[in-house]
């Protein structure tokens, strides 16, 4: 019988290197001067080694010009058309490489070049240089480019512009490569990814929510872009203190799109100043991008919301250039995410516009704990990019005028869920634009997500987040609440409150309404527990929604709360003896249909 022989085999299944013979390190050697060579003819012409040389016909041979230079590659970009030309040249002791715009192949142009290391200091030298690379040039194709990120109408069709085009499939394809300051090339195996989703992101509410913030930025991209619909970019803005998985959900959020790399682009940390960060959005309409505060790197929090508000525009129009001319008009449409130890919100009490573009969350934590951070942080780094480019094709396939319409009914669905404040319509669209990405998920992936739960924390950090001015619509849905929860202390109706429990008011409902008659002085108690200082503000407030059923001229409604059989009770409560004939004072706050009806 023969006997296997192990050989050491590698995790790739392949053999280890075996050591290399002579005549293959010969080999080996000169295929890598083959690749590495930049020889070439395009008569008259030639490189050999570093040096360009000129056929000459008086002399019959090749005569020197130049050190080498060639092109290596032309760029057509397909957004401004223009044409790069990426030249590389032996410098002294080494090939060099650069990118210049095709105008400044002239031969006047290139002698600029000379700073760098190209050799045209002599005038004929440019003028030689200048008419070999005009020759050179026409033997080869431009690659396309891009430099933009996400949605846009190339050709007259809308696209996703990633690493790659993305286009429907009903159009025709565009081959073009990304070209710009971000990472975005996929990197790593996408079922390792949507692995990574399953096990450590679905099912952790925070986790949940980013995925979908993360895809919001395609969906406002997409309206914006085929005028579908008008929003603003959409900020999110992540407070809480030193390691709670802040950085790791961002890092999630950038993965679908591409690299969570720090320095790689769509993670930036706030460092620098506002003009070069706010240059990082330019030109995008669709894919998350993060400005990320690390405890290390702490911004002032009047600019860090100075600068926020500016980018929830989308578009810097009023700036100058260094020569004084206004700028061309730099736009973008997307969805940014910031982190840092301070609310944003909570100093900009006046400020109403960053109200409806700013959503600020303050979470617990966003990881689990410190191991699933690591676990997290780990896999992403090694799989990222393969997500937002299969979402755009599903958006292609079903389409801009598909996608409004599901933005829209989801937006009606949840206007139903938000309590009465004049900002209930556009808190809706906001919320919509995190709750449709749950479709497209499901939609794409087959992978389904809490909208339950996602839905439940939006609404949740939403009341946290409203300030003073806000406190009535605030209040108001916190005491329904309340009344939920201490039912029993209300008389209802006619009916009698039941067993001894105190007696606070009286309710009335009807199928559209809900009177809520409280008795002054537990109205006050209620109002202190809910944490507000000031019933008479509140009250104020809350007449302004039209909530208070109050007597001409007065903030309160007297009530017959009590039957004559209880003045023991009334003076429990009240702590005054008798009885009212004409009923006691209350705040009376009425609320749309009978909010006990689906409670039993
Ligand atoms: N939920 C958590 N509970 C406890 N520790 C955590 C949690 N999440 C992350 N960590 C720890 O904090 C480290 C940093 O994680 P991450 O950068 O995501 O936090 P962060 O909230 O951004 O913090 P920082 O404010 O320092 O930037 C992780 O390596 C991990 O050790
Ligand atoms: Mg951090």
């Amino acid at each position: 019988m023969l006997k296997k022989v192990r050989r050491p085999v590698n995790h790739q299944g392949k053999v280890e290197n075996q050591p290399m013979s002579k005549l293959d390190a010969e080999k080996k050697r000169q295929l890598v001067k083959i690749q590495s060579s930049h020889d070439i003819e395009v008569h008259p012409y030639k490189i050999t080694g570093n040096d360009l040389t000129v056929w000459s016909d008086k002399k019959e041979k090749y005569v020197y010009v130049s050190k080498a230079v060639k092109i290596k590659a032309i760029k057509r970009n397909i957004e401004t058309k223009e044409i790069q030309i990426e030249l590389i040249f032996w410098a002294y002791d080494k090939w060099e490489s650069i990118t210049i715009s095709r105008g400044e192949l002239t031969k006047r142009e290139l002698k600029k070049q000379a700073s760098k290391g190209l050799d045209v200091l002599e005038d004929f030298q440019a003028g030689e240089v200048s008419s070999f690379l005009s020759k050179q040039e026409k033997t080869l194709k431009p690659t396309n480019v891009h430099s933009g990120i996400g949605w846009d109408i190339v050709n007259g069709q809308l696209v996703y512009k990633h690493y790659k085009i993305i286009t429907s499939p009903s159009t025709p394809s565009i081959d073009s490569t990304y070209s710009g300051d971000f990472n975005l090339k996929p990197n790593g195996d996408s079922y390792d990814f949507l692995g990574l989703i399953l096990k450590e992101v679905r099912g952790h509410t925070p986790l949940e929510l980013m995925l979908c913030i993360s895809i919001s930025a395609l969906i406002i991209g997409m309206l914006n872009r085929t005028r579908k619909g008008n929003f603003d970019s959409l900020l999110v803005h992540i407070v809480g203190t030193s390691t709670i998985g802040k950085t790791t959900a961002a890092m999630m959020g950038v993965s679908l799109v591409g690299s969570p790399i720090p320095k790689e682009g769509l993670l930036q940390s706030y460092h620098g100043t506002k003009n070069a960060m706010a240059k990082t959005i330019v030109n995008n309409y669709g894919a998350l991008i993060v400005f990320d505060e690390s405890t290390m790197n702490l911004m002032d929090s009047q600019n860090q919301s100075a600068f926020i508000y500016e980018m929830s525009h989308n578009s810097d129009k009023s700036r100058l250039d260094k020569d004084s001319e206004l700028k061309e008009t730099q736009t973008w449409s997307t969805t940014i995410v910031s982190t840092g130890e301070s609310s944003i919100l909570g100093k900009a009490n006046n400020n109403e516009g960053l109200r409806v573009r700013l959503f600020e969350f303050s979470i617990d934590n966003w990881t689990r704990d410190a191991e699933h951070s690591d676990t997290l942080k780990n896999e992403l780094y090694k799989n990222y990019g393969h997500v937002a480019p299969k979402i755009a094709e599903k958006m292609l396939e079903l389409g801009p005028e598909e996608i409004a319409n599901m933005v829209e009914s989801n937006k009606e669905y949840i206007q139903k869920l938000l309590p009465n404040s004049k900002f209930r319509d556009r808190i809706a669209t906001k919320f919509s634009l995190m709750i449709t990405p749950i479709e497209l998920i499901k939609m794409t992936f087959n992978i389904e997500l809490s909208e339950e739960k996602i839905l439940e924390m939006l609404i949740e950090q939403e009341l946290k987040s409203m300030t003073e001015r806000e406190m009535a619509p605030k209040f108001h849905s916190q005491l329904k609440q309340y009344l939920i929860r201490y039912k029993r202390h209300f008389k209802h109706g006619t009916q009698e409150v039941i067993g001894h429990q105190e007696i606070w008011g009286k309710i009335e409902t009807s199928s559209n309404e809900t009177r809520c008659f409280i008795l002054t002085v537990m109205f006050d108690k209620i109002v202190k527990e809910l944490g507000y200082s000031d019933t008479k503000i509140l009250i104020n407030e809350l007449k302004k929604m039209g909530v208070v059923l109050h007597e001409k001229n007065k903030n309160q409604k007297r009530k017959s709360v009590f039957s004559k059989s209880e003045m023991k009770q009334r003076e429990e409560t009240l702590g005054q003896a008798g009885y009212a004939e004409k009923g006691d004072y209350t705040y009376c706050i009425t609320y749309e249909g009978n909010i006990f009806e689906d409670i039993v």
